[in-house]
This record gives structure tokens, sequence and C-alpha cells, in this order.
């Protein structure tokens, strides 16, 4: 089956080819840079965009999987979680398409489509995963979501056991990057500066240990930057934060996030007796996020998988299609086409 998959929930403009879970094209249209200067993604700018980049993509990832429109089987598309003027681009794309050429269409959830990105296999046939350890828990740490996801069976329900209160752990990476003036998205950039920094140097409180249930929060860490780098700055009459300064700063925000995660994933493993976790979203491109879930869950005898590159961690298309690909196992189409609309607030 080829699937064409569409994402346009933020801001990337991406459009998939996949036959069945192998992933044919992955077309990622950045907006990085138009959305930099304002140091976070602004929707107008967003939704223009994804309108002057659709097209192209579709061409592209048709191009790249050497197939033509009336090729394609199934056409999916990303109807929330995101932004509305953002989702509404690729919904009516994708409606249009699925129309002109009179084909099925899938409805997929953003969130879904980062845990599928798990089952998305590569040209050589590799895949992070092909088949779950129930009871499993999907960790998703994005931009605009933390939550953890329970799975115990093939039947696509999900079960959101634990989310953040607040702020996600990918937002609380891009405004502390914010804070000190370092540019967006900040979580590349902090993880990279965190290398270089001492952890413990400044001792931040590690979000919600106390909250006895399974949610997180990351806006009281974020005020706790805020403060000591005030501190510093009005205790030294406002001068600018050394390089040594930031780089521990980095490392000290990224060791108590870190640890926020794991003491509550480390909670739902063992309550859950969970024998498998799969990671999704743009954090889990972080190296050092990866290997600190394996060595808190393994003691637990979990293992953790996530999407074997990058591209399929941070916003894309091509999870979309895996996504797509499941639902269709289960005949999970939509129905009446012109009825569908964008969820900006969908929950999985
Ligand atoms: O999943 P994603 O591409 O978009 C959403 O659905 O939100 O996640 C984007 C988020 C941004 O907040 C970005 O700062 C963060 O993922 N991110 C990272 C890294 N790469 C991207 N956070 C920490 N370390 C990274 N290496
Ligand atoms: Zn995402």
């Amino acid at each position: 089956m080829y699937i064409l998959a569409i994402d346009t929930s933020c801001d990337e403009t991406s459009v998939a080819i996949s036959h069945d879970v192998t992933i044919l094209a992955n077309i990622i249209s950045s907006q990085v840079d138009l959305h930099k200067a304002w140091g976070g993604v602004v929707p107008s700018i967003a939704q223009r965009a994804h309108q002057e980049n659709i097209d192209a993509a579709i061409q592209e990832a048709l191009k790249r999987a050497q197939l033509t429109l009336e090729q394609i089987d199934v056409f999916a598309v990303t109807y929330g979680p995101g932004l509305a003027i953002a989702l509404e681009v690729g919904v009516s794309k994708a409606k249009q398409l699925a129309t002109d050429y009179n084909k099925p269409l899938i409805a997929v959830n953003h969130m879904a489509g980062h845990i599928y990105a798990n089952f998305a296999a590569t040209k050589n046939g590799t895949a992070a995963v092909t088949a779950l350890n129930f009871p499993a828990l999907a960790l998703l740490v994005s931009g605009g979501h933390t939550e953890m996801v329970l799975l115990t069976d093939d039947t696509q329900r999900f079960q959101i056991i634990g989310a953040t209160l607040d702020d996600a752990m990918g937002e609380a990476y891009d405004k502390v990057a914010k804070m000190l003036n370092l540019g967006y998205p900040g979580g590349p950039i902090i993880s990279e500066l965190a290398e270089q920094g001492d952890p413990k140097a400044y001792p931040f409180p590690i979000p919600m240990k106390q909250s006895g249930d399974l949610n997180f929060s990351f806006s009281g860490l974020k005020t706790a930057v805020l403060y000591t780098i005030k501190k510093i700055k009005e205790n030294d009459n406002g001068r600018e934060l050394t390089k040594q300064e930031i780089v521990d700063i980095a490392a000290s925000f990224q060791a108590a996030a870190f640890q926020s995660i794991v003491f509550k994933l480390t909670k739902a493993v063992q309550q859950y007796g969970i024998r498998q976790v799969l990671l999704g979203g743009g954090v889990v491109a972080n190296t050092a996020f990866r290997q600190t879930v394996r060595s808190a869950v393994k003691p637990f005898g979990a293992t953790v998988v996530y999407p074997n590159i990058d591209k399929l961690c941070t916003d894309n298309a091509a999870m979309i299609a895996v996504a797509a690909y499941f639902q269709a196992q289960q005949g999970d189409y939509v129905q009446d086409i012109s009825r569908l609309d964008r969820d900006p607030a969908a929950t999985l």
C-alpha cells in the first residue's frame, strides 16, 4: 500500500510517502529561519509558509519515491493537535487530493505519529521495532507535549497516564535558550552547551518530585533558571553572563529536567509492570536524554526503543504515513471526507 502523508501541525511543512511502513520519501521543509527572529513559532507566518511550500513538497516526495499521484493508494494527514491555521493547510490539501484522485483518506493524530515513528522502516528494511512487548509505555517529549501513554495491546487504544500541567519539556528548552539569548529552537543549542557544563553547578529544583502522581511540570524549573540569571546579573552591575556560567546553567537545567522525567518514568514502569518504553518527539533527538532513559529503566527489566534516525524524532510526515498504515489495518478511514476538520486540541 502506497501512502502519501502530510503534516503541517507546526513549523515544518512535511510530505512523506511510504510503502506500508517503509519510508520512500520524507520531505521536511523547515521554517526555522522564518521564526528565529521572533524566538518562537508565529502561527500566521507558519500558515503562509505551509501554503507556499506544500505543493513543492508533494512533488519532491513523489520524485524521491519515483511515483505519481495516480499510484498513491491512500492519503493521510495530521488533523491535530497543533496550530489551527497551520493544520488547516495540510487538511484541506489532503482532502482535495483524496477527492480528486478518488482515494481513501486517513486522519492521524500527531502524537500517535510520534509513537509510530518507532515502526518506520528505512529503505534497507530496518525499523526500531516491529512488534511491541506489552504492557508498553510511550514517553512523548516534544515542543508541545510531555506525555506518558500506556499501550496494553495492538488495538491503538491509548491511555494517557501522565502529562505536563504547564510547559512541555521542549518548550522549557526553548524558553531557557531565549532567556540566555541563544536562539531558536533551544533544544539542540542547550543540549550541546550542556555537554561542556557542570550539571551540579546550580542545584535547580526537580519538578513535581513530591506530587505523588505521574504528571510533569516545567514552569517552576523555568522560573528558577530565570531567577538565577537575574541574580548573577544584579549582583554584578548588570554584566552579561560568562560562557562558563551559560554552559553550567544549560547543564544544570537539563539535569533537573531529566531527573524529573526519570522520576516519573520509573514510577510508571514499576506501577504498570512496563516491559518496553518507546520514545518519541523532538527532545528524543537528544542523545544524552536517550542514554539517561535507558539506564533509568534497565534495573526494572524494561527495554527502550527510539526512532532510528533523528529526522523521525522531530516533526515529520513519515511518522504520519506509518501511523496511517496501522489505522488502515483496522479500517480506520475518514467516512465523509468533506466533513473532516482540523482539531488543534486533539487528544490521543
Ligand atoms: O516533536 P517536535 O519536532 O515538534 C513538536 O511536535 O512540538 O519537537 C520540537 C521540540 C522543540 O522544543 C526543540 O527545542 C526540541 O524538540 N528539541 C530538542 C532537541 N532537538 C529538538 N530538545 C532537546 N534536545 C535536542 N537535541
Ligand atoms: Zn511533534
